[in-house]
């Protein structure tokens, strides 16, 4: 199912960018698993649009878990969170019925539902629809860390600037989720430059993100086809805008060799490491007990106030577009809790293949 992720936990999103509510139902959560409220408000607080670097559109993203939870902790019922859009303003997308945005999913959404698809603020299509998805992973984050395991993401690059990448080892990851995510303050600064010189031009940037997840255990995944990997992209490609994802050296092995590029064994305090982190803690498809380091690729936000070339659909001619409504000139800096999110329910759902449901409520992950 296409808005649907995870076979032991099945995540299902739902909603359009202007329609009453946004939601996400996790079917298959075990009993007993504690709620805080309190990451799950930090988390959507990162997420929300912020200063002349976001949209203008505000919304104050007052969450409700309407099934599933009973005295702080979940029932083992399916569990759905419900997000009400408020601030939406919809006249400024009539424009899209007849002249599509280049790079949105306008025209796709277009062929593809017969033109019943909601189009207004990108419908289904919406980067709003991220604000559910970041809840639930920010639900699922403190039992992973609870349980050793914690992710956390930066933004790597925008343009020619570079945040500090993360140690090969990611033994020295940042974890602060307060302020602008670079661990470098001074390259946090620069971008937020860059962001706003692309906004004042009526342009947009994209960006690369890297997530880090620390303490994973050995063992997790499947061969083939539900490895690691394979699971990770499919959950990150999921988030709008996101059109790359690599492991480790990713593309970077394209031009190594492989004494180089061989991760070698180790043993330190009686568990097995490698000295290097090539291959971001993922072999075979299979975790291998080292972080596991990926980035994803940020396209530019597609709606930009400069004017476009795009096709008349009714009228078969080429025009001019100068969009209007409310865009973000940037998108890299409020996906970093989608992203971090989206690791979390897909490796939940692997941990959950591999140990059983009871790993999630289990002081420790079984460790081999
Ligand atoms: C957090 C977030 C915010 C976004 N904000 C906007 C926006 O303001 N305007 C826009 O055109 N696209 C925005 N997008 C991206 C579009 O939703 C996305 O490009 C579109 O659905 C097409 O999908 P694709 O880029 O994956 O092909 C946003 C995406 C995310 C993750």
């Amino acid at each position: 199912m296409s808005n649907s992720i995870g076979k032991n936990i099945v995540f299902t999103l739902f909603g359009e960018s202007h329609g009453g509510e946004i939601g996400i139902v996790a079917d298959g959560l075990p009993a007993g698993l504690a709620i805080d409220n309190e990451f799950i408000k930090l988390q959507l607080s990162r997420r929300r649009p912020a200063g002349s670097i976001s949209t203008a559109r505000r919304e104050a993203d007052e969450y409700r878990i309407v099934s599933g939870a009973f005295n702080g902790k979940t029932t083992g019922a399916p569990l759905c969170l419900l997000i009400p859009n408020k601030d939406v303003r919809s006249s400024a997308y009539e424009f899209l019925k007849e002249t599509p945005r280049p790079g949105h999913a306008d025209y796709t959404a277009a062929v593809k539902y017969g033109g019943f698809a909601d189009y207004r603020g990108g419908g289904h299509f919406s980067g709003r629809l991220t604000a559910p998805l970041t809840a639930m992973g920010a639900l699922l984050m403190p039992i992973l860390k609870a349980r050793g395991i914690d992710i956390s993401a930066h933004i790597y690059s925008v343009g020619d600037i570079k945040d500090k990448p993360f140690t090969p080892t990611a033994l020295e990851m940042e974890t602060s989720r307060q302020g602008f995510p670079t661990i470098d303050e001074a390259a946090g600064e620069r971008i937020k430059e860059y962001i706003k010189e692309a906004a004042d031009n009526g342009d947009s940037v994209g960006g690369i993100i890297e997530i880090a997840v620390t303490g994973f255990p050995a063992g997790v995944g499947e061969p083939w086809f539900d490895g690691v990997e394979n699971s990770l992209a499919r959950g990150l490609f999921g988030i709008p805008a996101v059109k790359g994802v690599e492991f480790g050296l990713g593309f970077g092995f394209g031009n190594s060799t492989g004494s180089q590029a061989n991760d070698a064994f180790s043993l330190e305090k009686g568990k097995v490491v490698t000295k290097t982190n090539n291959n971001g803690g993922i072999n075979g498809g299979i975790s291998n007990g080292m972080p596991l380091i990926y980035r994803i690729a940020v396209k530019p936000t597609p709606s930009i106030y400069k004017e476009q070339r795009t096709l008349n659909l009714v009228s078969g001619k080429e025009e001019g577009l100068k969009i209007e409504g409310r865009h973000d000139p940037a998108i890299i800096h409020r996906a970093i809790p989608v992203a971090e999110s989206v690791s979390a329910m897909v490796l939940c759902d692997l941990l959950c293949e591999q140990f059983g449901k009871g790993c999630l409520l289990q002081r420790e992950v079984v460790k081999l």
